[in-house]
């Protein structure tokens, strides 16, 4: 036994890390048996210790002792570590509250939507969708546009590029072009209600998109008149906005109805007194509507001497805005949770 085999053994106790994150207790207890133990160094060096010569003893004994102290110490340390960070606390504990998994949630247009589709389905209205890529045809032609229509011009229409041999396609404008396909391919009666997604060509700012949302309807019968029409447009705003709603409709124009109308609802933020949002009218600008073109009905082929009908279109953005007081249209593209999370609780 020498004094640099003592302190060899010091530095390796002041040294030794527990390695094992899950085997943590049975690591400390090798460590203690390996130095404390009954056949342990420090027991073995204490048994040499007996037959040192007497001058020795002094020096080599603190040593020693120094040497049992540091193992303690060291087990002292390792028994630290397991009650903070320990095992126990490794394993799973079944008390622990359950991981949250956050839940999402339907979108503010998805939902106007469908509570308009809903609106107009109650009164016998069937979903019809269609192509987002167009043709002349579907989009203006056989809607009655004129052949020199500003909405024919590139500034407004996002055509596609034109491959040999195809027709000129574009992104559709409006839903409009899903009434003269159901139209060209079902005889009346025909009552069908059209959602969507439409494209323009348009810079894109608080008041103005180039990809927004519009629903159609569109109800072809024998003597279908404009008092059908306005009963409807009535029963619609009442249910969307709530049944103290009042309508007024304005004369318009429209190619694809004659006569044409504008449909505005009582300002559901001041009750028709006038404030800000309704620009101090007491009135706000709704749809779209009018009495199908016969040009229409016979371009679908559809016999205007005996069917007559009316058609109308909205856009969803503006129903939201309408409905939930939203102020830019860009909040509805940027997926801010702030914003959509708002919208949680209605389905
Ligand atoms: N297509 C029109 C637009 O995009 C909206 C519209 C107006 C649709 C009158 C109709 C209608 O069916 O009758 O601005």
């Amino acid at each position: 036994m020498t004094k640099e085999q003592i302190r060899a053994y010091i530095d390796e106790i002041h040294a030794a890390r527990v390695e094992h994150a899950l085997d943590k207790l049975a690591e400390i207890e090798m460590f203690r048996v390996k130095y404390l133990g009954k056949k342990g160094i420090v027991s073995a060096l204490f048994e040499q210790f007996k037959s040192l010569p007497a001058e020795e003893k002094r020096e080599m004994g603190q040593m020693l002792n120094q040497l049992k102290e540091a193992a303690r110490a060291k087990i002292e340390e390792f028994r630290g570590l397991v009650d903070t960070v320990g095992e126990k606390h490794d394993a799973t504990d079944c008390s622990m509250p359950a991981d949250f998994s956050p839940l999402g949630s339907r979108h503010v247009l998805s939902v106007v939507m469908n509570e308009i589709t809903d609106i107009f389905s109650r009164i016998g209205f069937t979903v019809a969708e269609s192509v987002e890529i167009e043709d002349d045809w579907h989009l203006f032609s056989a809607l009655n546009f004129p052949p020199d229509h500003p909405a024919r011009d590139m500034q407004d229409t996002f055509f596609v590029e034109k491959e040999e041999g195809r027709p000129e396609v574009a992104l559709r404008t409006h839903t409009s072009s899903v009434q003269v396909r159901v139209m060209e391919n079902s005889r009346p009666p025909i009552r069908i209600i059209a959602p969507g997604r439409v494209f323009r060509n348009e810079a894109i700012s608080a008041r103005a998109h180039c990809i927004f949302h519009q629903v159609e309807a569109l109800y072809v019968d024998k003597k279908v008149t404009f008092a059908d029409l306005k009963q409807t447009l009535l029963y619609f705003a009442k249910e969307m906005f709530g049944e103290q709603t009042q309508i007024r409709l304005r004369p318009s124009y429209f190619p694809f109805t004659e006569p044409s109308a504008e449909m505005d609802i009582s300002c559901n933020i001041c009750g028709g007194k006038g404030c800000n949002i309704c620009k101090g009218t007491g009135w706000l600008e709704i749809l779209g509507c009018g009495m199908v073109d016969p040009n229409v009905l016979s371009a679908c082929g559809i016999d205007p001497a005996v069917y007559s009908g009316f058609a109308l279109g909205m856009g969803v953005e503006r129903m939201a805005m309408l409905k939930y007081q939203i102020r830019d249209l860009r909040l509805y593209f940027e997926n801010d949770l702030r914003f959509l999370r708002q919208f949680e609780s209605i389905v």
